[in-house]
């Protein structure tokens, strides 16, 4: 007896003592499973005398349960603590700063087209496209600059195949809507346009806005308030603007558009050549020959139209110095206009 006593105060201690759930486990086997020390000893039970069975018997079987009850509570410490161990070493800070995804953002050039075509469509203008390979007749012919005409010399036209140009300009759009449609019309047309042309200030591609209105009485004050409009709501500023004569062959009259040099206000820079004036787009009245080619009737009709270059207004309200830098797709540019 005093053996199964000893016994069980070894086994106890050996329990307590386990350092992890695999010997644990391995010790309840060797007390308690099928081949285990107590085991033995009840198997052992027929060796005794008869009437020292039954307080034997208990007395196993009290140790039995005892050990049973030990090593579950040992079991439960043990899963705390390596469940403990655990958290703490996956430990998440949350109060650090989380990784920031970087977000792209919208192109400069696109961000400038988006803002004139804003402006044009609270004042009721259409927005149209045409394509960019375009057939000699709607980038020349039909704009009133026939083959030879000395006007087709300065458009450094890419040619795709005899008859077929990438177009130079967006005003073939203006041809394609009055083909298509009967007046009134109120259009702009944004878009890229191909010129045979590089240098500082000149890219093989650019984006321009078209704009064209036919109506009745179409006056050329309303083509300059609108013009006036457009450029004081683009630049948020009361920009002094005038015309200048000049010549299209698809407009009569014709004028390039002047505003206030927004660098120096009109006190005259570099940006503006000392001039106080900036250039900003080409206009006029739609020549007569354009309307009647396209199908318009120019006894009851008639309208105004003008071209704007999109990176020019970018790099003015923006005050970016190199037109390439564009074109240049350099995030450390790019990212400045998110
Ligand atoms: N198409 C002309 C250009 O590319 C701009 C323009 C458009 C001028 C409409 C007058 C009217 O230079």
């Amino acid at each position: 007896m005093s053996d199964l006593d000893e016994l069980a105060a070894t086994s106890l201690a050996a329990v307590e003592e386990s350092a992890d759930e695999k010997s644990l486990e391995a010790l309840r086997v060797r007390l308690l499973g099928r081949k285990g020390v107590l085991t033995g000893h009840l198997k052992n039970l027929g060796a005794l005398p008869a009437e020292q069975r039954p307080a034997a018997g208990q007395q196993i079987n009290l140790i039995k349960n005892r050990l049973q009850e030990a090593i579950e509570l040992r079991r439960l410490a043990l899963e705390r603590e390596s469940l403990d161990s655990r958290l703490q070493a996956e430990k998440i800070d949350v109060s650090l700063p989380g990784r920031r995804r970087a977000s792209g953002g919208l192109h400069p050039v696109t961000i400038t087209l988006d803002r004139i075509t804003r402006i044009f469509r609270a004042a009721g203008y259409d927005v149209a496209e045409g394509p960019e390979i375009e057939d000699e007749y709607h980038n020349f012919e039909a704009l009133n600059i026939p083959e030879n005409h000395p006007a087709r010399a300065m458009h450094d036209t890419f040619y795709v195949e005899p008859g077929t140009v990438l177009r130079t300009h967006t005003s073939p759009v203006q041809v394609h809507v009055m083909e298509k449609g009967e007046p009134p019309f109120r259009m702009i047309c944004p878009g890229r346009v191909y010129r045979c042309d590089s240098d500082l200030t000149h890219t093989p591609m650019f984006h321009q806005v078209e704009g064209l209105l036919v109506d009745r009485n179409v006056s050329m004050a309303d083509m300059k308030g609108t013009i006036v409009s457009f450029l004081r709501a683009f630049f948020e500023e009361a920009v002094d603007v005038r015309f200048r004569p000049s010549y299209f062959p698809f407009t009569e009259p014709s004028a390039e558009v002047d505003m206030t040099c927004v660098a120096c206000g009109g006190k005259g820079c570099r940006i503006c050549r000392h001039t106080g004036w900036l250039e900003v787009m080409g206009c006029g009245m739609v020549h007569p020959r354009v309307l009647e080619m396209s199908g318009v009737d120019t006894a009851a009709y008639n309208g105004f139209a003008f071209g704007l270059g999109v990176e020019r207004l970018a790099m003015l309200r923006y005050q970016v110095g190199d037109l390439r830098m564009f074109f240049e797709n350099d995030v450390r540019f790019l990212g400045q206009f998110n």
